[in-house]
Protein backbone atom coordinates (compact mmCIF):
# COMPACT_ATOMS: atom_id res chain seq x y z
CA UNK A 1 0.00 0.00 0.00
CA UNK A 2 1.13 3.74 -0.91
CA UNK A 3 0.98 4.74 2.38
CA UNK A 4 0.78 3.15 5.91
CA UNK A 5 -2.11 3.43 8.21
CA UNK A 6 -0.16 3.90 11.21
CA UNK A 7 0.26 7.80 9.67
CA UNK A 8 -3.57 8.15 9.77
CA UNK A 9 -4.04 7.21 6.22
CA UNK A 10 -6.18 4.96 4.52
CA UNK A 11 -4.75 1.89 2.73
CA UNK A 12 -5.55 2.61 -1.04
CA UNK A 13 -6.22 -0.61 -3.48
CA UNK A 14 -3.85 -0.73 -6.24
CA UNK A 15 -1.45 2.14 -4.91
CA UNK A 16 1.34 3.88 -7.89
CA UNK A 17 3.69 2.88 -5.83
CA UNK A 18 6.32 3.36 -8.63
CA UNK A 19 5.34 6.78 -10.59
CA UNK A 20 6.61 5.51 -14.19
CA UNK A 21 4.13 2.29 -13.58
CA UNK A 22 0.30 2.62 -13.47
CA UNK A 23 -1.23 -0.48 -11.77
CA UNK A 24 -4.25 -2.09 -14.18
CA UNK A 25 -6.55 -2.70 -11.67
CA UNK A 26 -7.01 1.19 -11.01
CA UNK A 27 -9.12 1.08 -14.47
CA UNK A 28 -11.81 -1.50 -13.62
CA UNK A 29 -11.72 -3.00 -9.89
CA UNK A 30 -15.06 -2.54 -8.22
CA UNK A 31 -13.16 -1.57 -5.02
CA UNK A 32 -11.20 0.99 -6.72
CA UNK A 33 -14.04 2.86 -8.16
CA UNK A 34 -15.90 2.79 -4.89
CA UNK A 35 -12.53 4.64 -3.70
CA UNK A 36 -13.05 7.25 -5.93
CA UNK A 37 -16.70 7.10 -5.42
CA UNK A 38 -15.76 7.62 -1.19
CA UNK A 39 -12.87 9.40 -1.00
CA UNK A 40 -12.45 11.73 -4.28
CA UNK A 41 -15.07 13.11 -5.96
CA UNK A 42 -16.67 14.25 -2.67
CA UNK A 43 -13.87 16.44 -2.27
CA UNK A 44 -13.13 17.90 -5.55
CA UNK A 45 -13.90 21.25 -7.76
CA UNK A 46 -16.02 19.88 -10.47
CA UNK A 47 -17.10 22.04 -13.97
CA UNK A 48 -21.12 22.08 -13.40
CA UNK A 49 -22.17 24.58 -16.28
CA UNK A 50 -20.98 27.43 -18.00
CA UNK A 51 -21.88 30.62 -16.80
CA UNK A 52 -23.42 31.80 -20.61
CA UNK A 53 -26.19 29.22 -19.52
CA UNK A 54 -27.72 30.59 -17.04
CA UNK A 55 -27.34 34.26 -18.22
CA UNK A 56 -30.34 36.02 -16.53
CA UNK A 57 -31.87 36.00 -12.88
CA UNK A 58 -33.10 33.25 -11.93
CA UNK A 59 -32.03 31.01 -14.60
CA UNK A 60 -31.18 27.37 -13.02
CA UNK A 61 -29.45 24.42 -14.54
CA UNK A 62 -28.85 20.75 -13.25
CA UNK A 63 -25.65 19.41 -12.82
CA UNK A 64 -25.19 15.61 -11.73
CA UNK A 65 -22.04 13.47 -11.09
CA UNK A 66 -21.65 10.09 -9.09
CA UNK A 67 -24.91 9.76 -7.96
CA UNK A 68 -25.74 13.76 -6.84
CA UNK A 69 -27.60 16.50 -8.43
CA UNK A 70 -27.10 20.06 -7.68
CA UNK A 71 -28.86 22.93 -8.95
CA UNK A 72 -27.28 25.78 -10.08
CA UNK A 73 -28.84 29.18 -10.40
CA UNK A 74 -28.05 33.19 -11.21
CA UNK A 75 -29.67 35.06 -8.29
CA UNK A 76 -29.42 38.45 -7.65
CA UNK A 77 -26.18 38.17 -4.91
CA UNK A 78 -24.51 35.62 -7.78
CA UNK A 79 -24.20 32.20 -8.72
CA UNK A 80 -25.74 29.38 -5.79
CA UNK A 81 -25.84 25.95 -6.08
CA UNK A 82 -28.45 23.42 -4.03
CA UNK A 83 -28.58 20.13 -3.41
CA UNK A 84 -31.58 18.80 -5.31
CA UNK A 85 -33.73 17.08 -3.04
CA UNK A 86 -36.43 18.10 -1.38
CA UNK A 87 -36.44 18.51 2.51
CA UNK A 88 -39.84 16.36 2.65
CA UNK A 89 -39.84 13.31 1.56
CA UNK A 90 -36.10 13.84 -0.92
CA UNK A 91 -37.58 13.93 -4.30
CA UNK A 92 -35.55 15.85 -6.50
CA UNK A 93 -37.49 19.53 -6.91
CA UNK A 94 -36.04 19.83 -10.26
CA UNK A 95 -34.81 18.18 -13.38
CA UNK A 96 -33.65 15.10 -10.91
CA UNK A 97 -32.74 13.11 -14.29
CA UNK A 98 -30.18 10.46 -12.28
CA UNK A 99 -26.84 8.97 -13.85
CA UNK A 100 -27.76 6.69 -16.65
CA UNK A 101 -26.38 5.32 -19.36
CA UNK A 102 -25.86 9.15 -20.03
CA UNK A 103 -26.69 12.70 -18.17
CA UNK A 104 -29.25 14.62 -19.12
CA UNK A 105 -29.19 18.15 -18.19
CA UNK A 106 -32.79 19.52 -16.89
CA UNK A 107 -32.27 23.82 -16.68
CA UNK A 108 -35.25 26.78 -16.61
CA UNK A 109 -35.81 29.86 -15.16
CA UNK A 110 -37.00 30.15 -11.12
CA UNK A 111 -37.73 33.53 -10.97
CA UNK A 112 -41.51 34.26 -11.09
CA UNK A 113 -42.25 30.33 -9.57
CA UNK A 114 -39.64 29.27 -7.70
CA UNK A 115 -38.64 25.88 -7.37
CA UNK A 116 -41.83 23.53 -6.58
CA UNK A 117 -41.63 19.27 -5.56
CA UNK A 118 -43.34 17.52 -7.57
CA UNK A 119 -44.51 15.61 -5.21
CA UNK A 120 -46.57 17.05 -2.49
CA UNK A 121 -45.50 20.48 -3.85
CA UNK A 122 -43.73 22.35 -1.29
CA UNK A 123 -42.21 25.45 -2.77
CA UNK A 124 -38.11 27.58 -2.59
CA UNK A 125 -36.99 30.55 -4.34
CA UNK A 126 -34.16 31.07 -5.52
CA UNK A 127 -32.01 31.81 -2.82
CA UNK A 128 -33.10 28.18 -1.86
CA UNK A 129 -35.57 29.78 0.96
CA UNK A 130 -38.91 27.50 1.64
CA UNK A 131 -41.78 29.66 0.42
CA UNK A 132 -44.39 27.43 1.02
CA UNK A 133 -45.33 24.35 3.01
CA UNK A 134 -49.00 22.83 2.16
CA UNK A 135 -50.84 22.18 4.69
CA UNK A 136 -48.78 23.45 7.11
CA UNK A 137 -50.91 22.40 10.88
CA UNK A 138 -50.49 18.83 9.61
CA UNK A 139 -47.07 19.03 10.53
CA UNK A 140 -44.73 19.32 14.03
CA UNK A 141 -43.65 22.72 14.73
CA UNK A 142 -40.16 21.21 14.82
CA UNK A 143 -40.47 19.12 11.52
CA UNK A 144 -40.51 23.09 9.85
CA UNK A 145 -38.06 24.95 11.10
CA UNK A 146 -36.81 27.69 8.91
CA UNK A 147 -32.95 26.35 8.31
CA UNK A 148 -34.26 22.84 8.18
CA UNK A 149 -36.78 23.06 5.58
CA UNK A 150 -34.31 25.30 3.25
CA UNK A 151 -32.73 24.01 0.46
CA UNK A 152 -29.29 22.60 1.71
CA UNK A 153 -26.43 25.01 0.10
CA UNK A 154 -23.93 22.85 -2.34
CA UNK A 155 -20.72 24.94 -2.81
CA UNK A 156 -19.85 27.11 -5.60
CA UNK A 157 -17.15 29.52 -7.43
CA UNK A 158 -16.73 30.64 -10.64
CA UNK A 159 -13.94 31.10 -12.96
CA UNK A 160 -12.84 31.58 -16.32
CA UNK A 161 -16.36 31.47 -17.57
CA UNK A 162 -17.57 28.17 -15.38
CA UNK A 163 -19.23 27.31 -12.19
CA UNK A 164 -17.56 24.94 -10.39
CA UNK A 165 -19.20 22.99 -7.53
CA UNK A 166 -17.81 21.17 -4.54
CA UNK A 167 -19.40 18.62 -2.21
CA UNK A 168 -17.00 19.23 0.60
CA UNK A 169 -17.69 22.69 2.58
CA UNK A 170 -14.10 22.27 4.41
CA UNK A 171 -12.44 21.65 0.81
CA UNK A 172 -9.69 24.68 -0.12
CA UNK A 173 -11.06 27.26 -2.34
CA UNK A 174 -11.39 26.23 -6.20
CA UNK A 175 -7.73 29.01 -6.44
CA UNK A 176 -6.05 27.32 -4.03
CA UNK A 177 -6.50 24.10 -5.72
CA UNK A 178 -6.39 24.90 -9.38
CA UNK A 179 -3.84 27.71 -8.54
CA UNK A 180 -2.66 30.32 -11.26
CA UNK A 181 -3.35 28.32 -14.35
CA UNK A 182 -7.34 30.13 -13.45
CA UNK A 183 -5.33 33.42 -13.88
CA UNK A 184 -3.41 32.86 -17.03
CA UNK A 185 -6.48 31.91 -18.62
CA UNK A 186 -8.44 34.91 -17.28
CA UNK A 187 -5.74 37.13 -18.72
CA UNK A 188 -6.71 35.48 -22.03
CA UNK A 189 -10.56 36.54 -21.87
CA UNK A 190 -11.56 32.59 -20.91
CA UNK A 191 -14.51 33.87 -19.26
CA UNK A 192 -15.98 35.38 -22.54
CA UNK A 193 -15.71 32.81 -24.77
CA UNK A 194 -18.98 31.31 -26.04
CA UNK A 195 -19.73 27.52 -26.51
CA UNK A 196 -20.65 27.15 -30.66
CA UNK A 197 -21.66 23.81 -29.80
CA UNK A 198 -20.98 20.82 -27.64
CA UNK A 199 -21.19 16.80 -28.08
CA UNK A 200 -21.35 14.23 -25.63
CA UNK A 201 -20.58 10.71 -25.46
CA UNK A 202 -20.59 7.04 -23.98
CA UNK A 203 -17.09 5.53 -23.68
CA UNK A 204 -17.08 1.59 -22.28
CA UNK A 205 -13.95 2.94 -20.54
CA UNK A 206 -12.94 4.10 -17.39
CA UNK A 207 -13.11 8.05 -17.07
CA UNK A 208 -9.08 8.17 -16.55
CA UNK A 209 -9.00 5.74 -19.32
CA UNK A 210 -10.36 8.50 -21.54
CA UNK A 211 -8.63 11.64 -19.87
CA UNK A 212 -5.60 9.89 -20.57
CA UNK A 213 -5.45 10.06 -24.11
CA UNK A 214 -5.44 14.32 -24.01
CA UNK A 215 -2.30 14.09 -21.55
CA UNK A 216 0.43 13.52 -24.13
CA UNK A 217 1.34 14.26 -27.41
CA UNK A 218 3.13 10.98 -27.65
CA UNK A 219 0.86 9.38 -29.31
CA UNK A 220 0.28 12.00 -32.39
CA UNK A 221 2.51 10.24 -34.57
CA UNK A 222 0.43 7.07 -34.72
CA UNK A 223 -2.93 8.75 -34.00
CA UNK A 224 -3.18 11.27 -35.30
CA UNK A 225 -0.74 10.65 -38.83
CA UNK A 226 -2.29 13.82 -40.56
CA UNK A 227 -1.49 16.01 -37.89
CA UNK A 228 2.42 14.41 -37.30
CA UNK A 229 2.31 14.92 -41.00
CA UNK A 230 2.04 18.40 -41.34
CA UNK A 231 4.30 18.91 -38.03
CA UNK A 232 7.56 21.39 -38.64
CA UNK A 233 10.68 19.04 -38.64
CA UNK A 234 11.47 20.69 -35.05
CA UNK A 235 8.41 19.53 -33.47
CA UNK A 236 9.27 15.86 -34.78
CA UNK A 237 12.47 16.16 -33.40
CA UNK A 238 10.90 17.01 -29.67
CA UNK A 239 10.12 13.13 -30.01
CA UNK A 240 13.04 11.63 -31.88
CA UNK A 241 15.94 13.77 -30.41
CA UNK A 242 16.93 12.72 -26.86
CA UNK A 243 18.20 15.88 -26.24
CA UNK A 244 14.59 17.41 -27.14
CA UNK A 245 11.90 16.48 -24.99
CA UNK A 246 9.20 18.83 -24.49
CA UNK A 247 6.99 19.39 -27.67
CA UNK A 248 4.41 21.67 -27.55
CA UNK A 249 3.68 24.96 -29.75
CA UNK A 250 6.42 26.57 -28.19
CA UNK A 251 8.70 23.85 -29.79
CA UNK A 252 7.16 24.01 -32.84
CA UNK A 253 7.76 27.41 -33.17
CA UNK A 254 11.51 27.02 -32.54
CA UNK A 255 12.51 26.06 -35.91
CA UNK A 256 16.06 24.61 -36.51
CA UNK A 257 18.71 26.61 -38.04
CA UNK A 258 19.04 26.56 -41.52
CA UNK A 259 15.73 25.23 -42.75
CA UNK A 260 13.56 27.73 -44.72
CA UNK A 261 11.18 30.37 -43.59
CA UNK A 262 8.61 29.66 -46.03
CA UNK A 263 8.40 25.89 -45.38
CA UNK A 264 8.01 25.87 -42.04
CA UNK A 265 5.51 28.52 -42.57
CA UNK A 266 3.71 26.56 -44.66
CA UNK A 267 3.81 23.32 -42.37
CA UNK A 268 1.99 25.44 -39.83
CA UNK A 269 -0.06 26.73 -42.05
CA UNK A 270 -1.25 22.79 -42.94
CA UNK A 271 -1.47 22.33 -39.03
CA UNK A 272 -3.57 24.65 -38.65
CA UNK A 273 -5.93 24.28 -41.24
CA UNK A 274 -6.20 20.05 -40.01
CA UNK A 275 -6.89 21.46 -36.79
CA UNK A 276 -9.35 23.75 -37.38
CA UNK A 277 -10.93 20.99 -39.96
CA UNK A 278 -10.19 18.39 -37.36
CA UNK A 279 -11.52 20.29 -34.03
CA UNK A 280 -14.23 21.41 -36.03
CA UNK A 281 -12.95 24.74 -34.25
CA UNK A 282 -9.84 25.28 -31.15
CA UNK A 283 -8.03 27.09 -34.29
CA UNK A 284 -11.06 28.82 -35.55
CA UNK A 285 -11.57 29.08 -38.96
CA UNK A 286 -11.50 33.02 -39.04
CA UNK A 287 -7.66 33.14 -37.90
CA UNK A 288 -6.73 30.62 -40.13
CA UNK A 289 -8.27 33.17 -42.82
CA UNK A 290 -5.98 35.60 -41.24
CA UNK A 291 -3.33 33.00 -41.45
CA UNK A 292 -4.11 32.58 -44.74
CA UNK A 293 -2.94 36.23 -45.52
CA UNK A 294 -0.06 36.29 -43.97
CA UNK A 295 1.15 33.40 -45.93
CA UNK A 296 3.61 35.24 -47.86
CA UNK A 297 4.64 37.87 -45.72
CA UNK A 298 8.05 39.32 -46.29
CA UNK A 299 10.19 37.93 -43.32
CA UNK A 300 13.86 36.71 -42.51
CA UNK A 301 14.64 33.43 -44.93
CA UNK A 302 16.24 31.32 -42.26
CA UNK A 303 13.42 29.83 -39.96
CA UNK A 304 15.01 30.10 -36.98
CA UNK A 305 14.43 33.61 -36.92
CA UNK A 306 11.25 33.95 -39.76
CA UNK A 307 9.02 31.50 -37.98
CA UNK A 308 9.11 33.13 -34.67
CA UNK A 309 8.46 36.31 -36.68
CA UNK A 310 5.38 34.88 -38.33
CA UNK A 311 3.57 33.93 -35.27
CA UNK A 312 4.27 37.49 -33.47
CA UNK A 313 3.05 38.99 -36.99
CA UNK A 314 -0.18 36.54 -36.83
CA UNK A 315 -0.83 36.82 -33.55
CA UNK A 316 -0.87 40.82 -33.58
CA UNK A 317 -3.08 40.53 -36.60
CA UNK A 318 -5.41 37.98 -34.78
CA UNK A 319 -5.52 40.75 -32.11
CA UNK A 320 -6.02 43.54 -34.50
CA UNK A 321 -8.41 41.93 -36.90
CA UNK A 322 -10.78 40.22 -34.58
CA UNK A 323 -10.75 43.13 -32.09
CA UNK A 324 -11.85 45.79 -34.91
CA UNK A 325 -14.97 43.45 -35.38
CA UNK A 326 -15.67 44.14 -31.38
CA UNK A 327 -14.53 40.40 -30.01
CA UNK A 328 -12.89 40.75 -26.82
CA UNK A 329 -9.57 39.52 -27.42
CA UNK A 330 -6.84 39.84 -25.47
CA UNK A 331 -3.25 41.12 -26.51
CA UNK A 332 -2.30 37.49 -27.78
CA UNK A 333 1.20 38.76 -28.13
CA UNK A 334 1.24 40.34 -24.63
CA UNK A 335 -0.63 37.00 -22.99
CA UNK A 336 1.48 34.51 -24.41
CA UNK A 337 4.07 35.84 -22.50
CA UNK A 338 2.82 37.19 -19.27
CA UNK A 339 0.41 34.58 -18.94
CA UNK A 340 1.32 31.76 -21.34
CA UNK A 341 -1.00 28.42 -21.23
CA UNK A 342 0.18 25.09 -22.81
CA UNK A 343 -1.47 23.33 -25.82
CA UNK A 344 -3.90 21.08 -23.48
CA UNK A 345 -4.42 22.20 -19.99
CA UNK A 346 -5.99 20.46 -17.16
CA UNK A 347 -7.72 20.85 -14.68
CA UNK A 348 -8.05 18.28 -11.47
CA UNK A 349 -10.33 16.27 -12.17
CA UNK A 350 -11.77 15.81 -14.95
CA UNK A 351 -11.99 19.26 -16.66
CA UNK A 352 -9.89 20.18 -20.12
CA UNK A 353 -9.08 23.75 -22.26
CA UNK A 354 -6.97 23.13 -25.33
CA UNK A 355 -6.16 26.70 -26.47
CA UNK A 356 -4.70 28.13 -29.27
CA UNK A 357 -4.67 31.69 -30.35
CA UNK A 358 -8.58 33.52 -29.60
CA UNK A 359 -10.22 29.92 -29.43
CA UNK A 360 -10.62 26.66 -27.55
CA UNK A 361 -11.89 23.33 -26.99
CA UNK A 362 -13.13 22.15 -23.78
CA UNK A 363 -13.40 18.81 -22.40
CA UNK A 364 -15.12 17.29 -19.66
CA UNK A 365 -15.56 13.46 -18.28
CA UNK A 366 -17.31 11.92 -15.79
CA UNK A 367 -17.72 8.31 -14.88
CA UNK A 368 -20.89 6.40 -15.62
CA UNK A 369 -19.46 3.06 -13.47
CA UNK A 370 -15.82 1.35 -13.40
CA UNK A 371 -16.01 0.70 -17.15
CA UNK A 372 -18.03 3.39 -18.82
CA UNK A 373 -17.87 7.23 -18.57
CA UNK A 374 -19.14 10.06 -20.09
CA UNK A 375 -16.89 12.43 -22.72
CA UNK A 376 -17.83 16.18 -23.48
CA UNK A 377 -16.80 18.07 -25.92
CA UNK A 378 -17.60 21.92 -26.62
CA UNK A 379 -15.82 24.23 -29.12
CA UNK A 380 -15.44 27.87 -27.63
CA UNK A 381 -14.62 30.87 -29.72
CA UNK A 382 -15.25 34.78 -28.84
CA UNK A 383 -18.14 37.09 -30.41
CA UNK A 384 -18.27 40.52 -30.83
CA UNK A 385 -20.56 42.26 -27.89
CA UNK A 386 -24.07 41.44 -28.19
CA UNK A 387 -23.97 39.23 -30.87
CA UNK A 388 -23.15 36.20 -28.70
CA UNK A 389 -25.55 33.17 -29.69
CA UNK A 390 -27.67 31.65 -27.64
CA UNK A 391 -26.38 29.15 -25.33
CA UNK A 392 -25.72 25.72 -25.85
CA UNK A 393 -28.01 24.21 -23.13
CA UNK A 394 -27.00 20.33 -23.46
CA UNK A 395 -24.91 18.07 -25.69
CA UNK A 396 -25.87 16.59 -28.59
CA UNK A 397 -24.77 12.79 -27.55
CA UNK A 398 -23.91 10.92 -30.57
CA UNK A 399 -22.36 7.31 -30.33
CA UNK A 400 -18.64 7.72 -29.76
CA UNK A 401 -17.86 6.08 -33.98
CA UNK A 402 -20.63 8.73 -35.58
CA UNK A 403 -19.21 10.23 -38.11
CA UNK A 404 -20.75 13.70 -36.78
CA UNK A 405 -17.94 13.99 -34.39
CA UNK A 406 -14.80 16.15 -35.75
CA UNK A 407 -12.02 13.71 -37.04
CA UNK A 408 -9.33 14.54 -34.60
CA UNK A 409 -11.93 13.03 -31.48
CA UNK A 410 -13.02 10.49 -33.37
CA UNK A 411 -9.56 9.09 -34.02
CA UNK A 412 -8.92 9.10 -30.41
CA UNK A 413 -12.44 7.90 -28.95
CA UNK A 414 -11.08 4.81 -31.37
CA UNK A 415 -8.14 3.78 -29.24
CA UNK A 416 -10.14 4.49 -25.87
CA UNK A 417 -12.65 1.56 -26.19
CA UNK A 418 -10.32 -1.19 -27.41
CA UNK A 419 -7.56 0.21 -24.85
CA UNK A 420 -10.17 -0.57 -21.98
CA UNK A 421 -10.86 -3.78 -23.60
CA UNK A 422 -6.63 -5.01 -23.41
CA UNK A 423 -6.08 -3.60 -20.05
CA UNK A 424 -7.71 -7.16 -18.95
CA UNK A 425 -5.05 -9.22 -21.10
CA UNK A 426 -3.70 -12.18 -19.62
CA UNK A 427 -0.05 -10.51 -18.38
CA UNK A 428 -0.72 -6.86 -18.69
CA UNK A 429 0.01 -5.91 -15.25
CA UNK A 430 0.71 -1.83 -15.27
CA UNK A 431 1.08 0.78 -17.81
CA UNK A 432 4.38 1.21 -18.55
CA UNK A 433 4.98 5.64 -18.99
CA UNK A 434 7.85 7.67 -20.20
CA UNK A 435 9.10 9.65 -17.32
CA UNK A 436 9.53 12.47 -19.87
CA UNK A 437 6.35 13.12 -21.70
CA UNK A 438 3.73 11.19 -20.16
CA UNK A 439 4.39 12.73 -16.98
CA UNK A 440 1.20 14.06 -16.14
CA UNK A 441 -0.44 10.98 -16.71
CA UNK A 442 1.40 9.85 -13.54
CA UNK A 443 0.98 13.14 -11.54
CA UNK A 444 -2.80 12.88 -11.74
CA UNK A 445 -3.05 9.81 -10.86
CA UNK A 446 -0.63 10.23 -7.52
CA UNK A 447 -2.84 13.15 -6.23
CA UNK A 448 -5.76 10.62 -6.55
CA UNK A 449 -4.06 8.86 -4.74
CA UNK A 450 -3.32 11.49 -2.09
CA UNK A 451 -7.21 11.71 -1.91
CA UNK A 452 -7.88 8.37 -1.31
CA UNK A 453 -5.14 7.72 1.31
CA UNK A 454 -6.81 11.18 2.88
CA UNK A 455 -3.21 13.24 3.48
CA UNK A 456 -4.31 16.90 3.91
CA UNK A 457 -5.92 18.89 1.09
CA UNK A 458 -4.32 21.57 1.37
CA UNK A 459 -1.20 19.79 0.63
CA UNK A 460 -3.26 17.96 -2.10
CA UNK A 461 -4.19 21.43 -3.54
CA UNK A 462 -0.39 22.35 -3.37
CA UNK A 463 0.67 19.51 -5.95
CA UNK A 464 -2.61 20.10 -8.29
CA UNK A 465 -1.05 23.14 -8.42
CA UNK A 466 1.88 21.27 -10.60
CA UNK A 467 -0.32 20.30 -12.99
CA UNK A 468 -1.12 23.51 -15.23
CA UNK A 469 1.49 23.75 -17.77
CA UNK A 470 2.64 19.78 -17.47
CA UNK A 471 0.68 18.43 -20.60
CA UNK A 472 3.33 16.53 -22.49
CA UNK A 473 5.84 17.29 -19.25
CA UNK A 474 7.66 15.16 -16.90
CA UNK A 475 7.09 13.22 -14.12
CA UNK A 476 7.11 15.21 -10.73
CA UNK A 477 8.05 15.13 -7.18
CA UNK A 478 4.68 16.02 -5.44
CA UNK A 479 5.56 15.81 -2.31
CA UNK A 480 2.12 14.18 -1.08
S1 LIG B 1 -41.40 15.12 -1.22
FE1 LIG B 1 -41.34 17.15 -1.82
S2 LIG B 1 -43.14 18.02 -1.09
FE2 LIG B 1 -43.19 15.98 -0.42
FE1 LIG C 1 -5.36 12.86 -29.72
Amino acid sequence: MLKSTDKGLRAIPFPMDDPERIPVERYYDDEFYQAELDHLWPHVWQMACRLEQIPEVGDWIEYTNVGQSVLVVRTKDGVKAWYNACRHRGVPIAGGTTVCSSHSTAYGNCSKTGFICPFHGWRWNMDGENTMVYGKHLFSERQLEEDDINLVPCRVETAIGCAFINFDDDAPSLRECLGPVLDRFEAHNTGMLRAEWQFGTVLPANWKIAMEAFMEGYHVMQTHPQLYKAHSEAHIDSYDNPDETQSSVAASRSAAKGTSTKVEVAAQFEHFELLCEGMAGMIHQKEVEIARELLDADLPEDASEGLPQWFGLLMQQITEQLRAKGEPVPDLIKVSQSDPVNAVEFLFPHFFLLPVFSSMSSYRIRPLGPEKCFFEIWSLTLFPEGEEPDPVMEPTVLPYDSPEFPPIPRQDYSNIPIQQRGLHAKGFDFMRLSKATEGLVSNYQRIIDGYLAGVPQEKLALATNELGGNFDGPIKDLDI
